[in-house]
């Protein structure tokens, strides 16, 4: 998400293009400067002028050809917008991207439940040994939504994540863990679907598992880093270490003594010193590494503690006294100047916390955030993260500088209940676009009383800081939603993951892919592209009307 240098190039090819014809135009009239300078004095050099004008004129009319007669060459053929729809299915808030098929356009992966595999892949729930319905994973093409595979893997999801421990350097494809209901643990292989390994899980059934999945530094020395799965279990932490090669479980379930909450951190204090962070019983709840390494083996792990940690913490209870924050909600990774630093934000405020000594950045910031914050460029190469305070008709949006905590940007956005997270994309100038939900025609409660409320999704650039643009609106239940980049600086696009909102009656579930053009606005911002006026600029001219402007 922070990686900024994407989305270059959607500009420079043009700037590229204009250079080398500028270039191929300067040289020759250098040339010609010096023919006249000498005068001819013999067939020779007559015919050496002929040539030479020839040779102009053909590469004139080369240049004249490749920038005015060829219309701008299309790429590789991906589709501005495709939808792909499920019939009778279920389907879960889960997306994943990456380049399956090797077209340099990433792909999606989803989960659905339904009977039969809608196509034709003819796999059913049978082949693999689940009862009718169960549910598929499928990977779509991120050009066109042909289905690149599609198979069952497990009889229903209870949690689901792809980020799946790899031999450092290696070039092994990415995997997703999924933990099924009842109780299997499975990896799977994301480019072929194939399953990696496959155990019946240890987690008890009850047991409720935290997220996100953690990477620890290899335990078993296979060379793979390895996974930590916290569980909650009647208001008790557990710890499952596992091995990251083949999922086999190492050492046993190690209870950790406290409740907890999903939002865990594995942070490495400046000693190298491995924690977990994690929101507990609404105050912040830190347990080493080292410790839950011991008590889930019983033996003593390559692992150490930090002093300054073990101070701060009480010892029993793993928590630090209450922050001037409220309850602990999310807590977020972000890079500081000397090392990582720990975004929290709790019930009453958000502050940024030193990666040492948890001392406060700057004064916490009092807002009310029940979502997840999320992070963009608000000034071109500036980190500053995006909070929501406060829900429905009075949510406000709020651009924070990260490193003076000083408020760059309020939008007053309306939302409904259940919106799907903003999300940002970086853009060529170093910047973000940022993508939000919220209430179709705001200020009209009146849709919202009568329940037939659509989702708005609207568009916001820093360099436009009073447009918020209208890109969809949509009265469909949306289960996941995502702004991803499918081609590495040129093509970025919206996916919305529409279905039943009750997982208990199947209905139609839909992959939506639709392009967004901000590259198109920055286009149009920097006065370049005047000969590739492409229709995405005719369609960012159309929807202007109906976009509207915040105060
Ligand atoms: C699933 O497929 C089987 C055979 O292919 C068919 O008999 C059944 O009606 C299908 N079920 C649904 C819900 O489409
Ligand atoms: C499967 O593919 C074949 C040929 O590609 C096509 O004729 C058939 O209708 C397809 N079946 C389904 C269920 O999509
Ligand atoms: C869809 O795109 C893929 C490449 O991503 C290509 O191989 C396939 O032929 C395309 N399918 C259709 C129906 O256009
Ligand atoms: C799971 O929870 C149910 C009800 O909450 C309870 O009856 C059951 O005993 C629990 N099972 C286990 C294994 O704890
Ligand atoms: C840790 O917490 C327990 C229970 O709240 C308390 O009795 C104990 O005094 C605390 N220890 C320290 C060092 O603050
Ligand atoms: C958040 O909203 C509350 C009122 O709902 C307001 O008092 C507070 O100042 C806002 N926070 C910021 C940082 O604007
Ligand atoms: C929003 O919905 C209305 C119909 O309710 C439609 O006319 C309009 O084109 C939609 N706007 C966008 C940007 O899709």
């Amino acid at each position: 998400m922070l990686d900024n240098r994407d989305l270059e190039a959607e500009i420079y090819p043009l700037k590229n293009e204009e250079r080398k014809s500028q270039e191929n135009l300067g040289n020759p009239s250098k040339d010609e400067d010096n023919l006249k300078s000498t005068p001819p004095q013999s067939q020779l050099s007559r015919c050496r002028t002929v040539a030479f004008f020839l040779s102009l004129f053909l590469c004139l009319f080369v240049v004249f050809v490749v920038s005015f007669v060829i219309p701008c060459p299309d790429r590789p053929a991906s589709q501005r917008t495709w939808r792909i729809d499920y019939n009778a299915a279920v389907t879960y808030d889960f997306l994943a991207v990456d380049d399956i098929n090797e077209d340099r356009i990433r792909d999606i992966l989803f989960l659905y439940k339904n009977t039969n595999s809608s196509n034709n892949f003819s796999q059913s729930c049978v082949d693999e040994g689940f009862s009718s319905p169960c549910t598929f994973a499928a990977a779509l093409s991120g050009a066109n939504g042909s289905t690149l595979w599609e198979r069952p893997v497990a009889q229903d999801v209870a949690f689901v994540e792809c980020a799946v421990p790899r031999p450092r350097g290696s070039e092994a494809p990415p995997s997703c863990i999924l933990v099924g209901r009842p109780g299997s643990f499975t990896a799977v292989n994301f480019v072929t679907g194939e399953t990696q390994w496959h155990h019946a899980s240890s987690f008890s059934r009850n047991a409720s598992i935290l997220s996100p999945l953690l990477q620890v530094p290899d335990v078993d020395s296979d060379g793979v880093p390895d996974l930590l799965i916290l569980t909650q279990e009647q208001e008790e932490v557990s710890g499952h270490l596992y091995s990251g090669r083949n999922g086999d479980q190492i050492g046993l379930r190690g209870s950790l003594g406290v409740d907890g909450e999903s939002g865990l951190l594995l942070h490495v204090t400046r000693t190298g010193a491995h924690y977990i962070l994690f929101p507990c019983a609404s105050s912040l709840c830190s347990w080493s590494l080292k410790g839950l390494y011991e008590k889930v083996t019983g033996r003593d792990g390559p692992f150490k503690k930090d002093p300054l940690w073990e101070s701060m913490f009480n010892t029993t209870t793993h928590r630090t006294l209450s922050h001037s924050s409220g309850a602990v909600r999310y807590l977020m990774h972000v890079p500081g100047n000397a090392g990582t630093d720990v975004f929290l934000v709790g019930s009453e405020a958000c502050v940024l916390l030193d990666g040492q000594k948890l001392t406060h950045r700057w004064p916490p910031r009092a807002a009310h955030v029940l979502r997840k914050p999320i992070f963009g460029h608000y000034k071109p190469d500036t980190l500053a993260v995006v909070i929501e305070n406060g829900t429905g008709a009075d949510r406000q949006i709020l651009f924070l500088d990260l490193s003076t905590g000083d408020i760059l940007r309020s939008l007053a956005l309306p939302s409904l209940p259940g919106g799907p997270l903003s999300t940002s994309l970086p853009t060529a100038d170093h910047r973000s676009a940022f993508f939000f939900w919220g209430l179709h025609e705001p200020g009209s409660t009146s849709e919202m009383e009568t329940g037939e409320a659509r989702h708005s999704l609207y568009m916001f650039h820093p360099t436009l800081p009073h447009v918020l643009l209208e890109l969809a609106n949509i009265s469909t239940h949306i289960v996941a939603f995502d702004a991803v980049l499918f081609e590495p600086s040129r093509h970025a696009a919206y996916v919305l993951l529409t279905g039943p909102a009750n997982s208990e009656a199947p209905g139609l579930v839909s992959v939506i892919k639709h392009k967004v053009f901000a590259v198109d606005l920055l286009v149009l911002e920097m006065g370049m592209g005047t000969q590739c006026r492409t229709e995405d600029q005719r369609r960012w001219s159309s929807a202007q009307p109906q976009s509207y402007l915040s105060r």
